[in-house]
């Protein structure tokens, strides 16, 4: 079975109703990143940073994985799928995708701000969170998500993934944040390339297969092609 990595941003979840960061109407133009994604913005107003992830929980509770999401489910049957996202939610893993890194963390999780750094799963009864939530050992609990200045503590293996690819696909990313935008480089030269967008998206290296489509189409007219070539 050939090995199929797939790239996802934000965009793959935009028909779920999750917003993208940096088209109009984004998140990023509501919030500023510095005073809710940052590790100055915990350290200087933790209340707030927590209600912005309580925000994105309540709203991801609610959301359901597209067609997008499934179609990549389906390709399992004939492709080793390995999915790389930089989102944060869930949908990958609900829609039934078997393999899903998550390089930017994980809405449905905490971590302890303490030096052990562990990890506990958010439970379904409690998706909001205070500055008084702590862990078992007493120190707060903060998103599991990897703020911007963060190390990316999943880089190394994603990039591994994708020395690996016999073919790789771009879904719904802006390829504007590093190392994430980066992991091309990783790629076998040579090897397929496929980006799935509806807007204009410079890459590097730029000779990828354009399918100019929203995520559930896209990925519809993705399958059929990868199909017609095994
Ligand atoms: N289907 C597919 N792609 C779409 C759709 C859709 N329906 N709607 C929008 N897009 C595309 C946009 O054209 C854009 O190229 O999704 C992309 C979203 O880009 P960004 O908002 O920049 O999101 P992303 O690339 O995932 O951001 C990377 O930045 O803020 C951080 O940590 C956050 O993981 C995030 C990272």
């Amino acid at each position: 079975m050939k090995t199929l990595v797939i790239l996802t941003g934000a965009g793959m979840s935009a028909e779920s109703g999750i917003s993208t960061f940096r088209d109009s109407g984004g998140l990023w133009e509501k919030f500023r990143i510095e005073d809710v994604a940052t590790p100055e913005a915990w350290a200087r107003n933790p209340a707030l940073v927590q209600e912005f992830y309580n925000v994105r929980r309540r709203q991801l509770v609610h959301a359901k994985p597209n067609n997008g999401h499934v179609s990549l489910v389906e390709l399992e049957k004939n492709f080793d799928v390995q999915i790389i996202t930089q989102n944060v939610d869930n949908l990958h893993e609900r829609a039934g995708s078997t393999n899903v890194l998550h390089l930017h963390g994980e809405l449905m999780k905490m971590r302890s701000a303490g030096p052990g750094q562990e990890v506990f799963d958010v439970q379904p009864e409690k998706i909001e969170y205070t500055i008084h939530d702590k862990c078992p050992k007493g120190y707060p609990l903060r998103p599991h998500i990897v703020w911007f200045g963060e190390e990316v503590p999943e880089i190394s293996n994603a990039s591994k993934l994708v020395e690996k690819a016999d073919i790789l696909v771009i879904i719904g990313t802006s390829m504007q944040v590093y190392p994430a935008a980066g992991l091309l480089h990783y790629a076998r030269p040579g090897i397929p390339l496929y980006l799935i967008d509806p807007n204009e998206v410079e890459i590097s290296p730029g000779r990828a297969i354009m399918i100019r489509k929203g995520a559930s189409e896209g990925v519809e007219i993705l399958k059929k092609e990868l199909l017609k070539k095994i």
